[in-house]
């Protein structure tokens, strides 16, 4: 049998991809969310469909286009992009979790708009769902890719979550650099697996590193 070219890399492979940030309410207008602006998440999605495979895009707050195309599935909270990724979890062959999930969400959503009252409001705050974490413990075929993003201690922290929400990628970056993180076109990551640095990769374009990226993915998969 012919071998798939190699921009078929992703040819009849299930992934899903999470983008964009989580969205987790206060009450009917008001919410708490990050700088994620979904454009990894989208640049994955885009390459791994252009590498053959069936992409599912499952994505939360964003700021960037989505790839042309291609269809999202938009959800809210932490929650809700955990009840949207076990729907299609079973057969799924990757998931690449490039959403940035809130960690903590108000302890309770009001139905009402919340009133002015004194002068100080304490909030309080109860952990989301570790999506990545809960999957890690249950995967069968799936390849996990899990994303961070540090401000510090890059190296430890990376492999320190690979390990805790046992992935087969981590893909870290230092967000303090310059051309990398929130909202830019470029990024610079740092690519990791159980054993430690698999690749360094410098300043690129997002499409870029999802074209790295999933190559490594995809040729570690035809092992399994
Ligand atoms: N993640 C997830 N569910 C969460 C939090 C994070 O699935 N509730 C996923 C992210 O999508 C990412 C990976 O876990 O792929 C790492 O996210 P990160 O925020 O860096 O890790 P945390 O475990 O939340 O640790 P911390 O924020 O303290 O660095
Ligand atoms: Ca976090």
């Amino acid at each position: 049998k012919d071998k798939p070219a190699s921009s078929q890399l992703l040819q009849g492979r299930k992934v899903i991809v999470t983008a964009g940030g989580t969205v987790e309410r206060l009450d009917p207008v008001r919410y708490i969310t990050n700088d994620s602006s979904g454009k990894m998440g989208f640049a994955i999605a885009r390459v791994a469909r252009q590498m053959g495979a069936d992409v599912r895009i499952i994505a939360g707050n964003t700021t960037a286009a989505p790839p042309e195309g291609m269809a999202v599935e938009q959800v809210g909270s932490a929650q809700d992009m955990y009840e949207a990724v076990m729907r299609h979890w079973e057969d799924c062959n990757m998931l690449v979790m490039a959403a940035a999930v809130a960690d903590y969400r108000p302890k309770e959503a009001v139905p009402t708009k919340l009133k002015k009252q004194g002068d100080t409001l304490q909030l309080e705050l109860v952990k989301t769902v570790d999506i990545l974490e809960s999957l890690g413990q249950r995967k069968k075929q799936q390849f996990l890719v899990g994303f961070a993003a540090e401000t510090e201690q890059l190296d430890r922290y990376a492999r320190e979550k690979l390990e805790r929400k046992n992935c087969d990628l981590l893909v870290a970056n230092d967000v303090t650099m310059e051309g990398a993180g929130f909202g830019t076109d470029t990024n610079a990551v740092h690519i990791y697996d159980r054993n430690g640095l698999v690749e360094q990769l410098p300043v690129m374009s997002k499409d870029e590193v999802a074209r790295r990226l999933l190559a490594i993915a995809a040729a570690r998969m035809d092992k399994a």
